[in-house]
């Protein structure tokens, strides 16, 4: 595909709700994932399995969800009957780190480190293998990293030489309510957090509940500066 038809694609999809997104990515890719949370985004495999059934999904198995998180993603895999395929962690980088390091070393130099061995680099092994990926990203999220990214873009942190990878964003110009009125309208299975003060959902050491109409990503790395709330997945977000 080349950077012509690339934008041309961006400019169809503009300003466009999550159905049509979808639908232009699951029919002009064979080989795309979404890339699921065990959050909101839940809504994405809700959507897309009325476009295609042979949907690809994955979630990125820190070790550090929560357990609820994980009875989550076991209820999404029964209920769809789909498979999640759960992406794990390189073990020997894995064993040195908490070795020398131990659970914790992201409260005291930053979560980028642990970001890395546990969910970027299980992420790009997989992306290497895929010409399209689907993510839950919205622009509400967080308009210091998310407010202006588009519906369709090259993904430039992932990308490799020889294959241009694209990431669509269907749930980009949607808020959290209209997110939550399409889960309580269609009875869509959520993550139980959510009715526990959690919003955006991560690692459980990394999550905390906000508080009434504190921003959502207020209770992600609470102890780090705003701006830089971004874990690596969606390492192109940060502006330097
Ligand atoms: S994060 O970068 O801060 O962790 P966030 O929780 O906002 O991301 O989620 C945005 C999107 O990133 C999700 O909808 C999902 O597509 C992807 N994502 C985040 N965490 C995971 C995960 N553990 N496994 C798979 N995808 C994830
Ligand atoms: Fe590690 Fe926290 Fe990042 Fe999870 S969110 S990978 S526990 S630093």
């Amino acid at each position: 595909m080349t950077e012509f038809d690339i934008n041309q694609i961006q400019t169809e999809l503009q300003g466009k709700n999550p159905r049509t997104i979808l639908n232009t990515a699951l029919t002009r890719f064979d080989n795309i994932a979404i890339s699921f949370s065990g959050a909101e985004d839940v809504v994405l495999i809700d959507l897309a399995l009325q476009i295609r059934k042979d949907i690809q999904v994955f979630s990125l198995d820190t070790g550090r969800l929560h357990p609820e998180t994980y009875r989550f993603i076991e209820q999404v895999r029964k209920h769809y009957h789909i498979d999640i395929e759960l992406l794990t962690p390189d073990r020997e980088v894995l064993d040195r780190f908490v070795t020398q390091k131990g659970l914790f070393s992201f409260y005291e130099d930053g979560h980028t480190e642990c970001c890395g061995i546990r969910k970027v680099e299980p992420l790009r092994r997989k992306l290497a293998t895929l010409d399209a990926w689907i993510t839950g990203q919205r622009k509400d999220q967080s308009l210091d990293t998310r407010g202006d990214i588009p519906e369709v873009q090259i993904d430039s942190a992932f990308s490799v030489a020889d294959r241009t990878l694209l990431k669509f964003n269907p749930l980009l110009n949607w808020s959290s309510a209209q997110v939550w009125d399409y889960i309580e309208a269609y009875q869509v299975p959520y993550n139980p957090l959510h009715a526990q003060g959690f919003v955006s959902i991560g690692c459980e050491p990394c999550t905390r509940p906000v508080l009434p109409n504190q921003h959502e990503r207020a209770g992600r790395w609470w102890w780090e500066d705003a701006a830089k709330k971004e874990c690596g997945l969606h390492a192109g977000n940060i502006k330097p």
